[in-house]
């Protein structure tokens, strides 16, 4: 971990610390419920913590809005408790990233106090942006376009309007005044002392302003980020800066700058456009986004989730996808806010298992360190009737018991109710029934994680797409020096045939990456295979490198019969046991690739009351896949 490119490797894990866990009791998570968690964020195999906004505010922007940046809400805690909780976060291996909101300030930070009493033209007063009129800067959008009509507000004290791109309660800091830029830097000094390992800086875009400009993305913000960024790099050597900008990925390509301004950045247009990708059946909105993506410096990092604390937004989309997404995705009119939709990754995925670990997937294996957000792992649903984006900032459901173990307060004093609903509800949906259940979608992610991280491949290594004919397939590869991975995605919800060209792998060795077996060679439903050994010990039929005999011997088993299996998730033992399996118990169907050259071979019929494929007319193509919205994985050794 003392790598200082740490986070091109991370995994990281976004987190609310008023939902997490309640250890005092008030009906509000704190640091020291957080770090009492530790163990199992830890056992969770993510690499690194991102907390939402936990310092003292009126929590109109649910923190967002900070009334004090350099110190600790009292719901939360204490400076002591927050640094408790970094030390035992470090003493896991876990890295901390918290937000540094520097854009704006709650209307209750002192220096906004200062501010509009003071004279106008006064430095107290030239913290923030004023004007007189409120009718400066028509070019710039407005982004709470649910709640703001203007940019502008007005103070009756100061007797000016005063700028803000969100909220009206949270004034935007003045940037272009290099006392501010002094004021912030010792801000992120304070937290970068106290161990905080990484920063997220929020709204960047939008940190300086111009005459004639939509005040997004100017040389003069640029200007101040590189500032922020040399100041950090004189002090210290591993500390990260991630941007927040919602803006296309050549717009956010200067932020990168030539290594010299943020680490990493978030990458906005990739979410929207898995989530139609997968609706639409078809890749082509996802590898537009990837091929568009411009190259970053070396010592750089895209930040890519699927969900996190906002809505899901659709900003960066067309007009027409968008209302694409909000007629798949948000039919009820309740789930949608500004240009987003405030839902689940679950729900949004209909419960489906299959389509959530087909996204999951996709989340680990595309170019960038993967952010999770909390309860995503264990398939948390959401509540769209509660207000902003509260809806997916429900506490936690540790368990099936009262108030899902998140608290011991009355039910009624928690700062958000529970998830209840018979489908998403904590007494169906909770951390510690999952943790006994080896198929449960937490133990799934946990393996998931493992498997991302044997490599640093998913985290550095180039991305290739394979494009075959049928574009619902998504296919790619990630290379880096000598390995490959090679991974596979069904997007469609039936079974799909696909010829993949893999001439240039001729001679490698395929392992696949679950089970670690590099004599696997048939692939059933995601996450089954046989080894050579167990085709030998069970399938008598079959001759040795002759996988077409075993394919057909396959076949030809009996519903009944008993099959040796090396699988890839608890379910089948990945650790390397064997569990005995009946052909009937397997259901849709996959592919298999020999050693030899990657000849393929067929599919797998169907058992579970579907027909059954004609096999002997797929012997004879190259490679194919039927039926995996999970995510088929090869790793080759060259
Ligand atoms: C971006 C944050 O993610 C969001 O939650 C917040 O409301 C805005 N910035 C304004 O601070
Ligand atoms: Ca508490």
């Amino acid at each position: 971990m003392n790598d200082p490119l740490w986070y091109k490797d991370a995994v990281i894990y976004e987190a609310h610390v008023k939902s997490f866990y309640d250890s005092n009791n008030d009906g509000i998570g704190d640091f020291n419920g957080l770090t009492q968690k530790l163990d199992y964020l830890q056992g969770l195999g993510v690499t690194c913590l991102w907390l939402l906004p936990f310092f003292p505010s009126p929590l109109k922007d649910d923190g967002y809005d900070v009334a004090d940046y350099r110190n600790i809400h009292p719901s939360y805690g204490s400076l002591e408790d927050f640094t408790v909780f970094v030390q035992a976060a470090h003493a896991r291996g876990l890295k901390v990233l918290i937000e540094l909101v520097v854009n704006h300030t709650s209307d209750q930070h002192p220096w906004f106090q200062r501010a509009r009493h003071a004279p106008a033209g006064s430095p107290e007063r030239d913290f923030y942006v004023w004007s007189d009129t409120d009718k400066k800067f028509p070019e710039t959008r407005i982004i709470f376009s649910d709640t703001e009509k203007s940019n502008w507000a007005w103070d009756p004290v100061a007797g000016q309007y005063y700028w803000h791109r969100f909220f009206s309660h949270q004034p935007d800091l003045n940037h272009n005044n290099p006392a501010v830029v002094d004021a912030v830097i010792d801000v992120l000094r304070f937290w970068l002392d106290l161990g905080v390992d990484a920063l997220r800086l929020d709204a960047v875009a939008y940190l300086c302003v111009g005459e004639g400009t939509s005040n997004e993305n100017l040389p003069e913000t640029h200007a101040v980020l590189k500032e922020l960024r040399a100041r950090v790099d004189a002090h210290f050597t591993d500390k990260v800066l991630l941007a927040e900008a919602n803006m296309q990925p050549e717009d956010v390509r200067p932020y990168f700058g030539d290594g010299d301004e943020f680490h990493m950045s978030f990458h906005f247009p990739i979410m929207p456009r898995v989530f139609m990708a997968l609706r639409l059946e078809d890749r082509k909105p996802l590898i537009d986004i990837i091929e568009r993506t411009p190259s970053i410096p070396d010592s750089c990092q895209w930040g890519i989730f699927l969900r996190n604390h906002d809505e899901l937004t659709l900003e960066m989309v067309t007009e027409i996808e968008r209302q694409y997404m909000w007629d798949e995705y948000a039919q009820d009119p309740q789930a949608r806010i500004n240009l987003g939709i405030r839902r689940r990754l679950a729900p949004l995925m209909e419960g489906d298992r299959r389509r959530i670990e087909l996204m999951s997937g996709l989340l680990m294996a595309l170019p960038g360190s993967p952010i999770l957000y909390y309860g995503d792992e264990i398939g948390m649903g959401d509540n769209v009737y509660l207000g902003d984006r509260n809806s997916v900032r429900t506490p936690m459901q540790w368990n099936g018991g009262a108030n899902a173990g998140f608290s011991a307060a009355d039910p009624e004093r928690l700062w958000l109710p529970l998830i209840s609903n018979a489908l998403y509800g904590y007494q169906a949906v909770n951390v510690e029934s999952q943790q006994r259940n080896p198929t449960s979608l937490l133990n799934w992610t946990r393996r998931l994680i493992e498997v991302r991280r044997l490599t640093r491949v998913f985290g550095r290594g180039a991305i290739e797409f394979l494009k075959p004919d049928n574009h619902r397939v998504l296919a790619f590869t990630r290379t880096l020096g000598r390995e490959s991975v090679l991974a596979v995605n069904n997007l469609a919800g039936t079974a799909q045939a696909v010829e993949l060209d893999l001439s240039r792998f001729a001679g490698a060795i395929p392992v696949e990456m679950f089970g670690a077996s590099k004599e696997f060679f048939v692939f059933l439903d995601g996450d089954i295979f046989l080894t050579r050994e167990d085709i030998k010990a069970n399938l008598l039929k079959c001759r040795e490198h002759d996988f077409a005999s075993a394919f057909r011997a396959i076949c030809e088993l009996e519903e009944d019969d008993t099959l040796r299996l090396l699988g890839n998730d608890d379910r089948w033992n990945y650790n390397g046991k064997y569990e005995p399996r009946r052909k009937k118990d397997l259901c849709d169907s996959s592919c298999i690739i020999t050693r030899r050259g990657m000849r393929a071979l067929g599919g797998w019929p169907e058992t579970n009351g579907r027909t059954a494929t004609d096999m002997s007319t797929r012997v004879e193509q190259s490679l194919k896949v039927f039926d995996s919205p999970g995510v088929a994985r090869r790793l080759f050794h060259g």
